[in-house]
């Protein structure tokens, strides 16, 4: 396997202007490959986002090192796409506006960048509201409209961060059958983070299952169903899988309990 994105000893401290300095990341190894797809699962404060910052260039790497394309990872870049845990979006922009923003750096003519933005619009089904301002849209729709835009920009490497954590069950199902489907054509490389092991099941090849803080990855899940299977979701491997990784979270999600309660 070609990596793509390479995770070499990472860890990282946030050290806040008052209170103690928090590990969040201890010696983070994983090797990413060209065009897959991993999900990062973990308990909540595991270090799943700050992972993804990292690899972003939203966060210094202080320890350790991160590569993309044999490119040490310094700053965001238009290579890597992120949808954040909780929707970045302009306040004062449209929807349109906010998923222009990203395509006016690419310097592609006016009348494809509005196609370009129509197109994914209408692909998170948010046709009709074009011209709302995020104040004026649900937590699901401004999701949605977060996701237009970074993929309208099509990176080569996409950074989701629980993008479907605030969709409702049918709006979620629908964005799942959507995102796989967009890999499937365009062979992204995706880093996908959730705390839904039935979600990173379904939609990954490989899942890298992250212990309570601070974070390391504790094992790596292979998955390798048939996706354009219609049934998959209720078929019993599935379904053992989903158990499996269940089992694997569990016990981490009990040790973060715990180790909050201590603190
Ligand atoms: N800016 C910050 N300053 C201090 N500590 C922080 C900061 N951001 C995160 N942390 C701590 O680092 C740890 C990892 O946080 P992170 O947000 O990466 O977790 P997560 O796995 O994404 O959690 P969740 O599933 O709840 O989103 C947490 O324990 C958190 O308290
Ligand atoms: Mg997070």
């Amino acid at each position: 396997m070609q990596a793509q994105i390479e995770i070499d000893r990472v860890c990282h401290t946030y050290k806040p202007a008052r209170g103690r300095p928090v590990l969040a990341l201890d010696n983070v190894s994983l090797a990413i490959g060209d065009r897959e797809f991993v999900s990062l699962l973990g308990p909540s404060g595991c270090g799943k986002s700050t992972l993804l910052y990292l690899i972003g260039g939203f966060l210094p790497v202080e320890q350790g090192a991160i590569r993309v394309e044999d490119k040490t990872v310094s700053g965001p870049g238009p290579d890597r796409g992120i949808v954040f845990q909780h929707f970045a979006l302009f306040p004062w922009k449209t929807v349109r506006q906010n998923v222009l923003y990203g395509l006016e750096k690419q310097g592609l003519p006016r009348d494809s960048r509005e196609q370009r933005a129509q197109q994914y619009i209408e692909m998170v089904g948010l046709a009709g509201f074009e011209d709302s301002y995020p104040s004026q849209l649900s937590g699901g729709m401004k999701q949605r409209a977060a996701i237009a835009r970074t993929l309208a920009v099509d990176p080569r490497v996409l950074l989701m961060d629980e993008p479907f954590g605030a969709l409702d069950a049918q709006t979620r199902s629908l964005m799942q059958a959507e995102l796989l489907r967009l890999w499937q054509a365009s062979r992204k490389t995706v880093v996908f983070v959730t705390h839904d092991v039935q979600e990173a099941v379904y939609l990954s090849e490989r899942i890298a299952v992250m212990s309570a803080r601070p974070g390391h990855i504790k094992e790596i899940v292979e998955v390798a169903f048939d996706k354009n299977d219609p049934e998959l979701q209720r078929r019993p491997a599935f379904l053992e899988m989903v158990d499996h990784v269940w089992n694997l979270v569990r016990g981490e999600a009990i040790r973060a309990e715990r180790g909050g309660a201590a603190a």
